[in-house]
């Protein structure tokens, strides 16, 4: 850390401030003002987050000016090429890619913790047949804490990681059944024999009546969505899960507040907004429509799918994504292709756009993976709960990163009051 000065400027006072500057191995410099109000009495302002770094993390590095964004370092591209999610979410955890004993172990703990606990299942008969899937997350992994009681010593480094490994294992399951509640099927157990993904396609759409083998492009696809969502540093849904763990709540209900904050359409929800978007425009000559209503400020509607308040270029995610999609609608070619059609000639039309230019959107992530997701038949509402799924190892490994930083401390802003001054009580006879 080095010392510079900041000149702090408020009307007509002026003071010259001494603060630490800490240097990142990649990023802009960061003014650590943790002392300000101690030392000056005076608070930072920034609603949204829009130039506070919350924390010191080396997990995932994004240059949102440059489109970069890297896992420990290395590129998403290179991952998405030549890794597996479970590699991948070794990597995010511990920190270095396995090596092959390393892999075959981490895959084998987390093969064999997939069940539920089997009073958990009665959970999801309390559900209403149409909850949505995301709605069962919230509840079935809050309730986690309740079973797993040998784990929970948030202290100890071991106990952690065996909730780790348990939340990574079990939210494919916990998905699955969230599903089969919703469509009224019974509920398909683990298969060790098959791969993370194979293993979700399979709990999913098997039935107890027939044999259900996963396409293999299938697995291929998820795999690839599951790399690219794994993680993305500190964003709404992660600073949630970090918020809550700081104060020294178990993971599993970290986990719960993370899940529902992916939910908003701002954000993990947003995979299913441009699914429901594209379906509402219907057709090619009905864009420009679209368009304007997007850049109309009287009108809420807004591109979904378009925009990242880190990214001002395009999403590297997206790149890869829209790749895969070609691939999985050919390979899998059924009537989907009108919708890629469409979210090709909509990004097109948005990128010659003045409106989308100057504010810099571009498609993110959740642009392309929607329809993805439609062409493997997972229904809208389960596309946020995929995402959580693969966002749980990133979740888990900020909530281990937290817990083992001497800095850490509970989390607590400050406000900048703006109610009534100071008055008396008015008795109610007198209002
Ligand atoms: N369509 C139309 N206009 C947009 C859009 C959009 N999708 N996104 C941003 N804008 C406009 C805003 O109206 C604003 O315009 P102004 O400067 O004239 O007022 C300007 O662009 C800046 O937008 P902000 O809302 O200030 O940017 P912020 O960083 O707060 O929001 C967000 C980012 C929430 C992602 C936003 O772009 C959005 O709502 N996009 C659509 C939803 C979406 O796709 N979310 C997924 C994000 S990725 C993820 O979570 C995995």
């Amino acid at each position: 850390m080095t010392d510079k000065y900041y000149l702090i400027q408020e009307d007509a006072h002026q003071e010259r401030v001494q603060l630490p500057v800490k240097r990142p191995v990649q990023g802009p410099l960061a003014v650590d003002v943790t002392k300000l109000y101690r030392n000056q009495g005076l608070f930072t302002y920034d609603p949204g987050f829009m130039s506070t770094a919350s924390c010191e993390s080396s997990i995932t590095y994004i240059d949102g000016e440059a489109g970069i964004l890297e896992y420990r370092g290395y590129p998403i591209e290179q991952l998405a090429a030549e890794a597996d999610y479970i590699e991948v979410a070794y990597l995010l955890l511990y920190g270095e890619l396995p090596n092959g004993e390393q892999l075959r172990e981490f895959d084998d703990i987390i093969t064999y913790h997939t069940m539920l606990n089997e009073n958990l299942k009665d959970f999801f008969g309390g559900f209403h047949y149409d909850a949505h899937p995301m709605a069962i997350m919230v509840g079935v992994v809050g309730s986690l804490s309740a079973f797993y009681h040998d784990s929970l010593d948030i202290n100890n480094p071991r106990h952690r990681e065996i909730s780790a490994h348990r939340l990574i294992a079990k939210m494919p399951t916990i998905a699955a059944a969230s599903y089969k509640h919703n469509v009224g099927e019974p509920i398909i157990y683990p298969d060790n024999d098959l791969s993370y993904c194979a293993n979700l396609l399979k709990m999913m759409f098997a039935t107890p009546c027939e044999p259900y083998q996963a396409h293999p492009i299938a697995v291929q696809a998820l795999n690839l969505l599951f790399i690219l969502h794994a993680d993305h540093e500190q964003n709404a849904s992660t600073s949630t899960v970090r918020l809550a763990g700081s104060s020294q709540a178990n993971p599993f209900a970290c986990l719960a507040a993370g899940i529902a904050s992916l939910w908003g359409p701002a954000h993990g929800g947003a995979n299913e907004a441009v699914l429901n978007m594209l379906t509402e425009i219907g057709d090619v000559s009905r864009i420009d429509r679209y368009i304007a209503k997007a850049k109309d400020k009287k009108d809420p509607f807004r591109l979904m799918g378009f925009g990242h308040r880190v990214y001002k270029h395009y999403d590297p995610r997206a790149n890869i994504l829209r790749e895969m999609c070609r691939t999985v609608l050919e390979e899998l070619a059924d009537s989907n292709n009108p919708m890629f059609e469409l979210a090709l000639r909509l990004e097109e039309i948005a990128l010659k756009d003045d409106y989308f230019l100057a504010r810099k959107l571009y498609p993110n992530v959740d642009f392309y993976s929607g329809i993805i997701y439609r062409a493997l038949h997972i229904p809208n509402n389960m596309f946020t709960v995929m995402f959580a799924i693969a966002r749980t190892v990133g979740w888990v490994s900020h909530w281990m990163e937290m817990m083992s930083d001497p800095l850490q401390r509970i989390g607590r802003p400050r406000q900048v009051y703006m109610g009534s001054p100071r008055r008396d009580f008015v008795p109610l006879d007198q209002r």
